[in-house]
């Protein structure tokens, strides 16, 4: 096998390495040789020209990835991708959610939910020199993390110099590299198509992260511009965004092992992490953040029912909720059965006897771990408090005051000074997530939340609270859960920040009108505030400490890597990737083998009629009576539904289309198997799989069970 991607830290058994990696554009031409010898039919140089083909097919949701797939500006991605706009415009009478949408004309399209975009990047800079320049040896953390934020934000601005793009300054390797992002940003995004959920997320959170998997996890959205073709805010006047590239559809889909790639914005890896950091992570964080997730999620459902208004309006809440307390139950299963600790420390082991073992290294990088890990532990002593203080946040009136008020601070500075988030640039989106609380919010189950979370914080130390809040609530002496909810009712009677109208009033109000308010949320946030700032600011000195151990560190390891002729790919930061591979199964467990394919029939089998195996009778009726239409596949004798890839991806790459050999569109991946999830920590070659629905099934339903012919005319589809 190739030697080619650095299999972070499996030492020792680096034989067969192919395939992890998620590779930057620029870095494609070092890998050029191996994509060729993998199968890309296309030059590997032109995967490096952003605005070129089919680079510039490609684009960012901001949290998930998508494609062009025509000349009209049709946007294809995951079903799980358009759901929270699936969901916002659903109601109990008219539930989207559960039927499917299908504009049969452009004029039928929704608006997806406010503040969604979609981002073009156009052109990626290099930046390191500029933010590191002003850096200096003796900076204390807060001034080290200031100068960074300075530097970005003047970037930035400089860049941003017109409404139509929106750029930001981006790390790699935890700091020692920068790197400055322009995107073209549209601003009007219609819903176009999304399949019913018994299609779009059949199998729900039981075969979430699975195989065998039957998901058409497809949805699709439009982008819209202004008559003179400038992004634009929504407006019925806009027209269909012309992209200058898009990708044609190959209904011939893939046969196993032929050669894939994925396109897309990866979000999170972390697989340079310290063994201090690996073990907290899993022994302490993930085991921590999975209870209060699923204690949210208990609450959600023990108090509404399926289908009403206010579980619709929790839909999207409680997907996200579930989706990441499965992966984060999956990698704890992993790492106790597994090594990935020992491992870790092996490779922290021989690092250090190589880098002890010479003079010069020593002097460069000697006190790289050492220093990390000081702060690290520094860190960790206030994490208790800072995972909850983050899950109290999902009551919408508190982390909607806490934004209010502080927006009102801010803008008492000039734009510049403002802190990321509450800037002028920010307004926009800012105020769209303030409309987007009232389909996605119920006061009584928002205050349900606030207890719940409540309860956790509540047996923090007191040292570890914040005073100002223990206070407010009269908690300061002891925790008495009936007189805390007996105060949260009166808060939740009391508010009007359950208004849309409200909400919006309060950002332009001043620090002064929210000192003098009485809304009890706007009062918590407003006495409460020196405290979190305090914290805020404990956490960027804290950061800007970390800026002189993890760069150096991380340089240590690449520089290792590389003498053993190992090239380095960064950790994902929802950053433009390039991942490669195969379509190929696995061997799950000892004595199990997974094939690549799935098919109709699987549905048949698997299919209840209970939720999440309640398929459309319509559908189990065509596949009962074989009526595959164009899309079978010889080998199979029935239509593909997902497949299996051997694609380096993580949470972020969710939408990418999955592109063949001539990067013509053949699937979308929408997820990854059980046993791989570990990987964005430790990723192992024979267990990584990705998921993928395939072109055959997309195309089967939209044309045999959802009639979306139109959408079927309108892409570009070939042979
Ligand atoms: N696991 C998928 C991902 O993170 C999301 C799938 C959403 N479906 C669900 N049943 N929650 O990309």
């Amino acid at each position: 096998m190739k030697k080619l991607a650095l299999l972070c830290f499996t030492l020792g058994s680096t034989a067969a390495i192919a395939d992890e990696g998620m590779w930057q554009p620029h870095q494609l031409p070092k890998i050029a040789t191996k994509l060729v010898d993998a199968g890309l039919k296309l030059n590997p140089n032109s995967l490096t020209e952003l605005t070129g083909f089919p680079m510039g097919a490609i684009v960012s949701l901001g949290g998930c990835t998508a494609s062009f797939v025509s000349d009209q500006g049709l946007v294809a991605t995951n079903h799980h991708c358009v759901y929270g706009s699936v969901q916002y415009n659903s109601t109990e009478d008219n539930n989207l959610l559960k039927n499917g949408f299908l504009a049969k004309s452009f004029k039928e399209e929704l608006p997806a939910t406010p503040g969604s975009r979609i981002y073009v990047t156009e052109e990626i800079t290099p930046v390191t020199d500029i933010i590191q320049a002003p850096l200096k040896s003796d900076m204390s953390g807060a001034e080290r993390y200031n100068s960074i934020d300075h530097s970005s934000k003047f970037l930035i601005a400089d860049c941003e110099s017109d409404n139509k793009y929106r750029c930001s300054v981006v790390n790699f390797h935890g700091g020692l590299e920068y790197y400055l992002f322009k995107q073209l940003t549209i601003r009007d995004v219609r819903l176009v198509h999304a399949p019913a959920s018994s299609i779009g997320k059949y199998g729900g959170d039981i075969d979430n992260w699975m195989w065998p998997r039957h998901t058409g996890d497809y949805g699709f959205y439009r982008a819209y511009v202004g008559k003179d073709g400038q992004p634009a805010d929504y407006s019925v006047d806009n027209v269909p965004y012309e992209p200058k590239h898009h990708l044609k559809v190959n209904k011939s889909s893939v046969d196993e092992n032929d050669y894939i790639m994925v396109l897309g914005y990866p979000g999170r890896t972390n697989r340079y992490r310290t063994a201090l950091e690996v073990e907290n992570q899993f022994t302490w964080t993930y085991p921590q953040a999975k209870a209060y997730r699923e204690e949210i999620i208990e609450l959600i459902h023990d108090n509404s029912a399926p289908g009403s208004d206010v579980r619709i309006k929790y839909e999207s809440t409680l997907a996200g909720l579930a989706n990441y307390a499965k992966n984060y139950g999956s990698m704890i299963e992993s790492y106790n059965k597994g090594t990935t600790l020992t491992r870790k420390q092996a490779l922290e082991s021989s690092l250090n006897a190589w880098i002890n073992a010479d003079k010069a290294r020593k002097h460069q990088y000697g006190d790289a771990l050492k220093g990390l890990n000081s702060l690290v532990k520094q860190d960790q002593q206030s994490q208790a408090r800072d995972l909850i203080l983050g899950y109290i946040n999902y009551s919408k009136m508190l982390s909607s005051a806490n934004r209010l008020y502080r927006l009102s601070l801010e803008n008492q500075k000039p734009n510049v000074e403002r802190k990321g988030g509450y800037q002028e640039r920010d307004i926009a989106r800012f105020e769209q997530s303030m409309k987007a609380v009232n389909r996605r919010f119920d006061a009584q189950m928002d205050q349900k939340i606030l207890l719940a979370m409540f309860k956790h914080y509540a047996q923090l130390p007191k040292t570890q609270r914040l005073e100002s809040m223990d206070k407010f609530f009269g908690t300061d002496k002891n925790y008495n859960e009936q007189q805390f909810q007996a105060k949260l009712t009166k808060m939740y009677q009391a508010t009007t920040l359950n208004n849309q109208e409200t909400r919006l009033a309060w950002m332009k109000k001043t620090p002064a009108d929210f000192t003098s308010s009485n809304d009890p949320f706007i009062q918590l946030a407003v006495a409460s505030y020196a405290e979190r700032k305090f914290i805020e600011e404990t956490s960027e000195e804290l950061s800007g400490n970390i800026q002189s151990y993890r760069p150096k560190y991380m340089a240590a390891l690449i520089a290792y890597f590389n003498s053993q002729n190992l090239p380095v790919y960064a950790d994902a930061n929802s950053t433009l990737r390039v991942t490669y591979g195969n379509v190929k199964g696995y061997s799950p467990q000892d004595g199990l083998v997974a094939t690549p394919f799935t098919t109709l029939e699987g549905i048949v089998r698997k299919d209840t009629g209970i939720d999440p195996f309640d398929s459309p009778k319509k559908q189990l009726a065509l596949i009962n009576e074989k009526q595959y239409g164009e899309y079978a596949k010889k080998e199979l004798g029935s239509v593909p539904v997902n497949f299996l890839g051997t694609l380096d991806i993580t949470g972020g790459n969710s939408g990418s289309p999955t592109l063949n050999d001539k990067a013509e569109f053949v699937g979308l991946v929408f997820d990854g198997v059980y046993e791989s999830i570990i990987g964005d920590w430790d990723y192992d070659t024979k267990l990584n799989r990705s998921i993928h629905v395939d072109i055959k099934y997309m195309l089967w339903v939209m044309e045999h069970v959802d009639g979306a012919t139109n959408l079927i005319e309108e892409m570009d589809i070939v042979e």
